[in-house]
């Protein structure tokens, strides 16, 4: 088993995993760590209920690129603004896209093709890696998708294959064609799996990273174990408590050792789920620990960041 790749020199990551895992708290954590070695980052959203300002402690987060914390600039990716975009960067024509765009058959038209919304979405975060300042250089050194859930983000990654199998050459499969190659380069690019150590997001987990590598031959650079516990007990404790009848009295030490178990319990399968995940995925994972203050604010954000290599 592999380590992960060093993120710093991609161009383009896809953080993704199950929902609620903790997926923009990594790529918040992850673009303050890129931003402290230099890197101009963007972050990416998709229409996501937007958490990330809070996390940042920046002004709420809309459809427009902004500023929010140094070397760090975010966007929420919203469909209808990103077909526009791109529709009016394709027709090279403001008023030609008006005429097309406002017209509501059309846009019903574009609604109803399926993969239409997940590309705009990816399209446009990749369109912001092809994006350059006025002296050539790149306006973002990487740019960090905050992908959806599993499910929703394996269809989201599915598009532009498709795209590149069904739709006939032109401008569209050119740009997806160029994304396409991008996302499958290792060099330039790397998925980041966000995972839990409890046993239904390991066995999620090691499905996606499966599909990853079967199906769409995306490079996978690193996996994240969010929410770690450091260990109270040594395996043999852990299954003394666990084989203790369950609790039913409510004198302090009963509560005491209720506590125990359920704590044993989580260990257990923290530790199940990590032996599961290091014998079953290509590169082994790194590690955040569970917080117990809030976790969706900047010093808790600044504190995952410089656990990150
Ligand atoms: N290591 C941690 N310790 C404590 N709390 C955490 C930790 N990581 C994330 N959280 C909290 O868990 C919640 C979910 O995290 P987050 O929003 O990053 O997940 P997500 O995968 O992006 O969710 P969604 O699928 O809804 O987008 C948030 O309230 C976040 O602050
Ligand atoms: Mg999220």
């Amino acid at each position: 088993m592999g380590k992960g790749v060093a993120l710093a020199t991609k161009r383009f990551l896809i953080v993704t995993g199950k929902g609620g895992v903790g997926k923009t708290t990594v790529c918040a954590a992850e673009a303050l760590a890129l931003a402290a070695k230099g890197k101009r980052v963007l972050i990416a959203m998709c229409n996501a209920k937007e958490r990330l300002s809070s996390m940042l402690g920046s002004e709420l987060i809309g459809p427009d690129v902004k500023s929010v914390a140094p070397n760090v600039w975010a966007v929420n990716m919203e469909p209808e603004q990103a077909l526009a975009e791109y529709g009016m960067m394709a027709l090279h024509s403001k008023t030609l896209f008006k005429l097309l765009f406002d017209n509501k058959y059309v846009r019903k038209f574009f609604r109803a093709v399926p993969g239409m919304q997940e590309w705009t979405l990816l399209g446009k975060a990749w369109w912001h890696t092809t994006e350059t300042r006025d002296d050539g250089s790149f306006k973002y050194d990487v740019v960090i998708l905050d992908a959806p859930a599993t499910g929703h983000g394996l269809d989201m990654l599915r598009v532009p294959k498709i795209i590149l199998d069904v739709v006939p050459p032109g401008l569209l499969r050119r740009d997806a064609e160029r994304a396409w190659k991008m996302f499958q380069d290792p060099e330039t690019c790397a998925v980041v799996l966000v995972t839990l150590p409890e046993e239904m997001p390991t066995t999620e987990t090691i499905e996606l990273a499966k599909a990853l590598r079967e199906e769409l031959r995306l490079p996978i650079g690193k996996i994240v174990v969010n929410g770690v516990l450091p260990p109270l007990f040594s395996k043999a404790e852990r299954a003394a408590l666990e084989g203790t009848e369950p609790v039913t009295g409510d004198t302090p030490a009963d509560a005491a050792l209720a506590a125990a178990r359920s704590r044993a319990t989580r260990e257990r399968v923290q530790a199940e789920s990590l032996l599961r995940l290091s014998e079953e995925l290509p590169i082994s994972p790194s590690f955040l620990p569970q917080l117990f203050e809030d976790a969706a604010q900047p010093s808790a954000i600044r504190d995952l960041a410089k656990r990150m290599v």
